[in-house]
């Protein structure tokens, strides 16, 4: 199958040099039952890729298993991939296939790769070089024909240097590496993308064809895109929503391309009252649920985005509103590695930043808004504190569901798991 048709059968959109390497990889892997590790960036497209593999692959005929090794607490991964034995822990009561077993003779998706525990580390390894596993509680050895495609967003060698990931799994896993760069690294996909994402989102919505004006599309192209396709798609999905004419302009996305704001007043949600789904104005109250789906889903990933910060490497810029002539956060959040890269990011951003960081406080809150995270007369925050507060927010628009939450702030169950258990421990009746 040559690269045009690749693209066409699996939905890969772009044109980009690296992205054409990107589908030449598929294309040479998918006739190989060699392991593959993709990486690159949250939202470049990797479970598009590993689709793509599996189902060029000889294997296609075999359902994918897809695990997210993040997702699943750490206690229970491995009994999960490599199945239990009656009576393996109290509470064991059946024997039960793995995913590695369901996966024999088909593909395994490990994603989060690189969140996956030692013990489990060891087990993987063993499956990779032999074949041979055990379930979790017996001794006897079981074997699997699964070929393994992985795919993560750190950079493991990295994470092998700090001792977190196995060093001969590691190069088990990395026989062949895919690396999808980053959406800003290969700007030539970006229009290409956001056209074709108008398109299908005029189909699904039923509604008109839109253009793209030459400000807007200059615009697309110079964003740094920090949630990449995904949140390309979503600000595509945005315009065709929300906007009630065919022409989409600078001004139109303008709002809509953040990567470093988030908005934290009060609670931020849109409400959908009761009366908007009024029977005279049906197509009306249509919108408004629309509306409200897409800005909460914002939402979320602003959230999502900010505590990947938090919890990520460079240096982090917590922004009161007082530096910002416009926008109506409470808090900005801005990640960047270095000085240079904080300044190139906020000349992008559709906000101004003031000159003086001592300016006189300006407007008050109004009287019955939550309690900002950053006060322009209390002190900041610390990391910890900022890192707390954001977790007990988003467990409550989640009604405590802890997996909802983990999802939508970007960290693994486990992660969450963890951070909650601290806090449980550090701090006993504070309030
Ligand atoms: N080149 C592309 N063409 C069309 N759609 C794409 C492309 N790349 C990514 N997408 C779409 O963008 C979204 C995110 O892609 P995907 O889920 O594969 O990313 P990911 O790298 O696995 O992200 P994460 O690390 O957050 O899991 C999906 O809807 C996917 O279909
Ligand atoms: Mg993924």
């Amino acid at each position: 199958m040559d690269r045009d048709s690749i693209q066409e059968r699996f939905g890969i959109i772009g044109k980009s040099a690296a992205l054409r390497h990107v589908i030449d990889q598929i294309r040479l892997v998918a006739r190989t039952d060699v392991g593959v590790l993709i990486q690159g960036e949250s939202g470049v497209g990797k479970e598009l890729v590993a689709h793509a593999i599996h189902e060029m692959s000889q294997r296609r005929h075999g359902q994918m298993i897809i695990v997210n090794c993040g997702a699943i607490p750490e206690g229970l991964l491995e009994s999960e991939l490599f199945g239990t034995e009656k009576g393996a822990y109290t509470g064991a009561v059946e024997r039960r296939a793995g995913y590695f077993e369901e996966a024999d003779k088909s593909s395994i998706f490990l994603d989060e790769i690189g969140e996956m525990p030692q013990n489990a580390q060891v087990r993987l390894l063993r499956v990779l070089e032999s074949g041979e596993f055990s379930r979790v509680g017996s001794a006897v050895a079981r074997k699997t024909d699964a070929r393994v495609i992985a795919a993560t967003n750190k950079d493991l060698s990295r994470e092998v240097e700090a001792g977190r990931f196995r060093e001969d799994l590691y190069y088990r896993l990395s026989t062949v590496i895919i690396n999808i760069p980053p959406l800003r690294q290969r700007p030539d996909d970006i229009l290409p993308l956001f056209d074709q994402f108008l398109h299908r989102y005029t189909q699904e919505y039923d509604s008109s064809p839109r253009n793209l004006t030459s400000d807007a599309r200059e615009l697309l192209g110079r964003y740094r895109w920090p949630g990449n396709v995904r949140e390309l798609r979503n600000v595509a999905e945005r315009m065709v929503v929300l906007l009630r004419k065919n022409e989409v302009t600078a001004e139109d996305i303008r709002p809509h391309l953040r990567g470093v704001s988030a908005s934290g007043a009060s609670g931020g949600l849109v409400k959908v009252e009761r009366d908007d789904f009024s029977d005279e104005d049906g197509d009306r109250s249509m919108g408004l649920v629309y509306r409200a789906l897409v800005e909460l889903r914002m939402e979320i990933r602003e959230l999502k985005e900010q505590i990947n910060q938090l919890a990520g490497g460079g240096s982090l810029h917590l922004l009161p509103r007082k530096l910002l002539k416009r926008g109506d956060s409470d808090l900005v959040v801005v990640k960047a590695d270095d000085q240079e890269q904080f300044e190139s990011f906020i000349e992008e951003v559709p906000y101004e930043i003031a000159a003086d960081e001592d300016a006189p406080a300006g407007d008050g809150q109004p009287k019955d808004a939550p309690a900002p995270l950053i006060e322009e007369d209390k002190p900041l925050p610390t990391l910890e504190d900022a890192e707390r507060r954001l977790i007990n927010e988003a467990l409550k628009r989640f009604d405590g569901n802890r997996r909802q939450t983990a999802r939508a702030l970007g960290i693994s169950e486990r992660t969450l798991y963890r951070k909650l258990k601290e806090e449980e421990e550090a701090g006993d009746g504070s309030d």
